[in-house]
């Protein structure tokens, strides 16, 4: 079976977040299911330069001030189509924001033109190729099922994943005609959000499923706590509505074959890749705490203002805190003052993919003390090199991650801690925990075993996805 996939973000092309990882990676793993994914995305600079030998399969279209074409071709071993249009995407500056970190004012058109050309794809297909269904990714493909429309019954069903309900593709009403969505149904029935059209809530009310990204998430998302004010959409929604868990690259993460670090089989091997990383850091060889790590996005979500609270606890049991973050600028100024201030706190302010492996390989422990976290990826990679995950007790930091209570201690099946409610105390409590459980090595041992043993690929979940695509297609 064929699916189309629609995103703004894939990796190795284009990244800012976990989206990509999941996007550049369910194409291979959907192989071993029979399924042929195919991805369309933007033509950012990244994606056409890494675009091999393209043929043209659309030219012409008229897009929002400029001419569109659409290249299929393989990139970086993915199957994808390629939306050229260079007065939308070719510029500095990353997907969504430009070099000073504004939202890129015209991004409603920009993800507009990606959705209409994918709702070309999707019911004309290009040449013998057709989709039997369309999986679209979070806002920026969320305006597909209404071009959708336009193009006859006969159409493809789609199934949209939720990564982050927390962005929701807001635009002016002043737009809906040059964006040409159908005017009947911009109401609160429909695709209007509080007098605005919302990308994210036509995707919601018009797919024929929705996913997300865990299933605690995906029961969270149902409550106003969660839902971001889409609660109640998603509850008229909930019997279509099914939390998938991500999984990781194994091949690209594995500590065994990482050319990133030394590489090891084993926690005890975990040893040398420590040291370099504490050399890497300027950070102290012989504090006798566990070093603990970060690599994330600075924003609200991720709770890292709570740490910040915390740290003093970590430290005055002799623990360390290398950190690899960018975003929020008084996040930065805060983690860099807090670096500045104790010479057991080493920060790298910026995004870097090596280094991101060098930090999760080395650590002792990986932090991610976040306020809401549809799946998070970094605990997964955490557990895949025996570096045990600290996490808040939310979203699918509660699926992935067993707690070391005592229960879990006693049945040996502990991979690492989780802390609830999600405050400065709490996490000082669970810092606290990890200080203990780490100067006491058979019991930390145990626990970076279980880690390691720990399922963190994408085969049950792709067999879920491919399970719902064949059930959408027959349906259809
Ligand atoms: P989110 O998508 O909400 O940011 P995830 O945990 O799902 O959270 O995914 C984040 C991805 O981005 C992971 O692959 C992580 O390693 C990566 N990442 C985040 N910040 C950085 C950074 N500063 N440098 C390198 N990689 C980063
Ligand atoms: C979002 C979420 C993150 C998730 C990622 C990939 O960015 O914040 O929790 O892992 O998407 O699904």
């Amino acid at each position: 079976m064929n699916v189309l996939s629609v995103t703004s973000e894939c990796a190795p092309l284009v990244k800012t977040g976990g989206l990509a990882d999941v996007a550049g990676a369910l194409p291979h793993a959907l192989l071993s299911e029979d399924v042929r994914m195919r991805t369309i995305l933007p033509g950012y600079r990244s994606v056409m330069e890494a675009l091999g030998d393209a043929r043209e399969v659309l030219t012409g279209a008229d897009v929002f001030g400029g001419t569109a074409r659409i290249l299929e071709g393989t990139a970086s071993g993915l199957d994808v189509f390629v939306v050229d249009a260079p007065h939308l995407y070719d510029r500095d500056g990353s997907p969504y924001l430009d070099a000073e970190g504004r939202d890129w004012e015209d991004n409603p058109e920009r993800f507009a033109a990606l959705c209409r050309l994918a709702a070309r794809i999707a019911a004309e297909g290009a040449g013998d190729w057709r989709p039997d269904v369309v999986h679209l990714h979070d806002w920026q493909a969320g305006l597909t099922p209404l071009y959708l429309r336009g193009h006859g019954p006969d159409t493809p069903p789609c199934v949209t994943t939720i990564h982050n309900v927390a962005f929701h593709g807001i635009a002016s009403p002043d737009k809906l005609d040059r964006l040409g969505l159908p005017r009947e149904l911009f109401t609160p029935e429909g695709y209007e959000f509080y007098g605005q059209i919302s990308a994210l809530k036509a995707a919601l009310v018009y797919s024929d499923k929705l996913t997300t990204v865990s299933p605690s998430y995906a029961r969270e998302l149902l409550s106003p706590e969660f839902g971001m004010g889409l609660d109640g959409v998603l509850r008229n929604r909930a019997s279509d509505l099914y939390g998938i868990l991500n999984g990781i690259d194994t091949a690209a993460w594995d500590p065994a074959r990482d050319p990133a670090i030394p590489t090891f089989k084993a926690p005890r091997g975990k040893a040398k890749a420590r040291a370099r990383l504490i050399e890497e850091m300027g950070l102290d060889p012989e504090a006798p705490g566990p070093l603990a790590v970060v690599v994330s996005r600075l924003s609200g979500q991720k709770g890292l203002d709570l740490l910040l609270e915390a740290l003093p606890a970590l430290l005055a049991r002799g623990g360390q805190l290398a950190l690899l973050g960018s975003g929020d600028a008084a996040l930065e100024h805060a983690f860099r003052e807090a670096a500045a201030a104790d010479p057991r706190v080493a920060v790298h302010i910026g995004y870097d993919e090596a280094m991101s492996h060098r930090m999760i390989a080395g650590g002792d422990a990986i932090l991610v003390p976040s306020r809401f976290e549809p799946c998070g990826l970094t605990q997964l990679y955490g557990l895949r090199y025996g570096t045990v995950p600290v996490v808040a007790l939310t979203g699918g930091l509660a699926d992935t991650v067993i707690p070391a209570n005592a229960a879990a201690l006693q049945a040996g099946a502990a991979t690492g801690l989780q802390f609830h409610p999600i405050t400065a105390p709490a996490l000082e409590g669970a810092l606290s925990q990890l200080c203990d459980l780490h100067s006491d090595p058979d019991t930390w041992g145990r626990i970076q075993r279980n880690a390691m043993k720990h399922p963190v690929g994408w085969g049950p979940s792709a067999a879920a996805y491919a399970a719902l695509y064949k059930g959408m297609a027959r349906a259809s």
